[in-house]
């Protein structure tokens, strides 16, 4: 089989890296709010510890520090190659759903590029919130060093834009990973392991995308 490179080896890792932390860090943060011991998820074998409050908290610190590092090189990575083609450009909502009547054949597929219209809007989103959930998060970390007071108010919208953008990126997060176990898409997580996809894959899937490789 024909194939040709989507995604490089440093691109591959750099999404593991936040993938893994990523669900590290919704599971470790829900497990803030005290609920694994009230709906049960303690009770899974393998799960006890899952209840106890300082050791959530430091999968939560430990998470965030992958998760912090693998989207600062993200952003400084591909700014340094000028590789912009995720990010959402002019006509993507209107391209956008037409790709999403193309679904239920109520309109022809547009060209895609490297990545859809309908990717590079959710990249924005899942991207945004990741940014807001880290922004929120250092300044919740700053407040648990120690002797340090922040306006009450201050750290109420602090908390409150947490919670908020973490149940944002657990929906996000759903769709993304229900959309690519999809069969058509599977092929994207293979090439999200190995690097390649099939050219006749890309030539269908992505016509106006110029390939490397
Ligand atoms: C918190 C967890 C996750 C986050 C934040 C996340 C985020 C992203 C982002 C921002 C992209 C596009 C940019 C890039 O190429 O790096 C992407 C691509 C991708 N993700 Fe994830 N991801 C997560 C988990 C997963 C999981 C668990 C899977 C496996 C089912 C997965 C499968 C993929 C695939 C296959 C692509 C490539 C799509 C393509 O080639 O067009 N992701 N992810
Ligand atoms: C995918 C990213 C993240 C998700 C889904 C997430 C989720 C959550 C949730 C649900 C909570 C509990 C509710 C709350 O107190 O607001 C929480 C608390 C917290 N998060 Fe995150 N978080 C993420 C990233 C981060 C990052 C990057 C940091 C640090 C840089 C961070 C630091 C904290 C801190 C310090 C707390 C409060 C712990 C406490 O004092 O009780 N979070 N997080």
């Amino acid at each position: 089989m024909k194939t040709v490179t989507r995604h490089s080896l440093l691109v591959r890792l750099n999404h593991w890296l936040v993938a893994v932390s990523g669900i590290l860090l919704l599971f470790s943060g829900f497990g803030q709010m005290p609920m694994y011991n009230r709906y049960y998820v303690t009770a899974i074998p393998g799960f006890g510890w899952s209840g106890d409050f300082a050791l959530t908290l430091y999968l939560h610190y430990a998470a965030s520090v992958v998760f912090v590092a693998a989207v600062i090189f993200h952003m400084i990575y591909h700014a340094m190659m000028g590789e912009f083609g995720v990010m959402p450009k002019k006509g993507d909502i209107k391209e956008g759903i037409q790709g999403l009547k193309a679904m239920i054949g109520l309109a022809e597929e547009p060209r895609h590029d490297k990545f859809q219209a309908k990717q590079r809007l959710a990249y924005l989103a899942i991207g945004a919130t990741s940014l807001v959930l880290i922004l929120t998060g250092l300044v919740k970390s700053y407040k648990n060093l120690g002797n340090i007071v922040l306006a009450p108010s201050f750290l109420e919208a602090m908390a409150l834009i947490h919670t908020a953008a973490a149940v944002f990126f657990m929906i996000l997060f759903v769709i993304h990973v229900g959309i690519m176990v999809m069969k058509n898409h599977r092929p994207l997580i293979t090439s999200m392991v190995t690097g390649k996809v099939s050219t006749d894959y890309a030539r269908h899937h992505h016509p106006a995308w110029k390939v490397e490789g």
